[in-house]
């Protein structure tokens, strides 16, 4: 029998505060603005909140470069509002998981500002540094948001090393000092009534800058288990690390039901789908159906009583869902449920994105309305090499981590309600369709869709703790599994396009009784566009029809 730990029946909701909800009015979200919609999240039903970083930060990469672990950022507020969230939330069962970036800190940290000042100042061991002549780099590694990934230091006459932008040096984990300020830093936040961390690029810690070896170095899971020990251990957390790197095999490691390590692992394999192998996210090519299935189905068995998935469709970085797999027109509702509803019927934990839950979709701006340094970094050197316009701003609209940062749609009032200032990012022009207020009450709503589907995680055993069966592997329409447990089973049945076609099981599903779906009753021999199901045999009075007009 695994351990039964809260966080794994719970649904995690993501907060990027920037973009949620500013209660000042200048045009940036802050966490009184988040504690002003607690009762939304209540509503929802949610038993977590991941908070993007809200620590103090020069804001090169929106927070991601923190300059002190310990204060807030003036933007968000302050540590008394940080703690009144906390105690918030808690009103509602709502505990608040931190963003902990810990691969790197801002070159305003004071640690960076004192190890730039000499070699033999006690914090110049906190960082990377190479010796060397200025214009001739160490190697060739290359930082993630381009260019190399040494910046020369003058005074130094040396490199310091940084996966990211220059404005975030990577820290030098091999350092004990290090590790031991982390873990002091991770109690502080512990005391105070945090509820869990999400891991930011953890699999980027354990470097050997001079081989080229980035991410999953020899000492990776070494440092994990101490962190881990150190800290997270000493309380019942929920803590998951973002891994672009982990394969199977790692993830059995980061999310090991021995407690270890992490609670879960954010692993990327469902999501690069849509990448030409070699290349960048930029370069995309078309989603293949059967590879998504044959992927998100290994990972369901392969972790099966042996870690534990997170179930996630979109994030800060990504573009919204319902634009990507979905159908952001026609079918913009329809298609947004169904999605909710494979992957909610999944094994592990779900991670909701804001708005995700309202169906919000994708933008086309103009280059100069983006604000993403990446975006930037990318469309100028792509215009550089002689790129067509057309192409990269196509690139932009279907990857850019902007399609997910604009404002929450709460209502149809200026500025969606997000702001009564100048909003930090241009608002998308559909909210007056897609807002919050038009869903809450609205019982066939995609947002009362995500509520229902966190309900029956709650109260259904087979959801959480069932094995997963994929049916119809070779189905190019259709998304179809099976989950067991303890003489309970359930079928999801999920149409993903928009022609309607035969409903296939029929032998399978016969005995069974409607959970969850995105249509009205109608001919249930078809499947509609993009129709979803769950049927099971977990008795239950009334099937949950949204869409359903009677
Ligand atoms: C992660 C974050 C991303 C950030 C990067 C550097 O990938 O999700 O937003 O830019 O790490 O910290
Ligand atoms: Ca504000």
């Amino acid at each position: 029998m695994l351990k039964k730990d809260w966080w794994k029946s719970a649904v995690i909701y993501q907060i990027y505060p920037r973009s949620f909800q500013d209660s000042n009015g200048d045009g940036i979200g802050d966490i009184k603005g988040i504690i002003g919609r607690m009762e939304y999240l209540g509503r929802l039903g949610i038993g977590a909140i991941w908070l993007s970083p809200v620590c103090k930060s020069p804001q090169k990469d929106n927070g991601y470069d923190i300059s002190d672990y310990q204060d807030i950022d003036l933007m968000f507020g302050n540590i008394e509002d940080m703690e009144n969230l906390i105690n918030e939330a808690k009103k509602y069962n709502i505990r608040i998981m931190m963003d902990l970036v810990l691969n790197h800190t801002s070159d305003k940290h004071r640690w960076f500002e004192e190890a730039r000042k000499s070699k033999d100042n006690p914090y110049h061991d906190y960082y990377i540094w190479r010796d060397g002549e200025e214009g001739v780099l160490p190697n060739d590694v290359k930082a993630v948001f381009g260019g190399s990934a040494w910046t020369w230091e003058p005074s130094l006459k040396q490199y310091y090393f940084h996966q990211f932008l220059p404005e975030q040096p990577d820290l030098n984990w091999e350092n004990p000092k290090v590790r031991k300020e982390i873990y002091d830093m991770i109690l502080w936040w512990m005391k105070k009534g945090v509820g869990g961390f999400r891991l930011d690029v953890i699999d980027q810690i354990a470097k050997e800058p001079d081989l080229g070896i980035t991410i999953n170095g020899p000492r990776l899971h070494e440092y994990f288990r101490e962190l881990s020990k150190e800290t997270f251990q000493k309380g019942d957390l929920i803590t998951v690390g973002e891994a672009w790197g982990a394969d199977i095999e790692r993830a059995k490691l980061y999310s090991n039901p021995d407690g270890s390590e992490f609670s879960m692992v954010f692993q990327f394999e469902h999501i690069g789908l849509d990448q030409e192998e070699g290349k960048e996210k930029w370069d995309v090519v078309p989603l293949p159906f059967l590879k998504l299935k044959e992927v998100m189905s290994h990972w369901q068995r392969e972790l099966h009583n042996c870690g534990w998935n997170s179930l996630f469709w979109n994030n800060h970085d990504l573009p919204r869902i319902v634009s990507r797999w979905g159908n952001d027109k026609e079918y913009r509702v329809e298609s947004a449920k169904m999605l909710a509803i494979l992957l909610h019927g999944m094994q592990g934990t779900p991670y909701i994105y804001q708005g995700e839950e309202l169906g919000m979709t994708n933008v086309r701006y103009d280059i100069e309305d983006y604000r993403d340094v990446e975006i930037h970094n990318m469309y100028k050197a792509r215009i550089e090499a002689g790129y067509d316009k057309e192409d990269v701003m196509n690139s932009i609209y279907a990857k850019g981590r902007d399609n997910a940062r604009t404002p929450m749609q709460w209502d149809d009032s200026e500025n969606a309600g997000f702001t009564d200032g100048t909003p930090w990012i241009k608002v998308n022009d559909n909210y007056k369709e897609i807002n919050a207020k038009s869903q809450v009450d609205d019982e066939n709503s995609i947002f009362n869709c995500y509520r229902q589907l966190i309900k029956f995680r709650k109260e259904y055993p087979v959801f959480v703790d069932g094995d997963f069966t994929l049916l119809l592997a070779d189905d190019e329409n259709i998304f179809a599994y099976k989950r067991e447990y303890a003489g309970k089973s359930m079928v999801v049945v999920c149409n993903f396009y928009g022609q309607t076609i035969d409903m296939p099981l029929t032998e399978e599903c016969k005995d069974m009784e409607l959970l969850i779906s995105n249509y009205a009753k109608g001919d249930e021999a078809v499947l509609r566009p993009y129709e979803a199901r769950i049927l099971s045999l977990i008795h239950i009075s009334e099937p949950t029809r949204l869409g359903m007009i009677s």
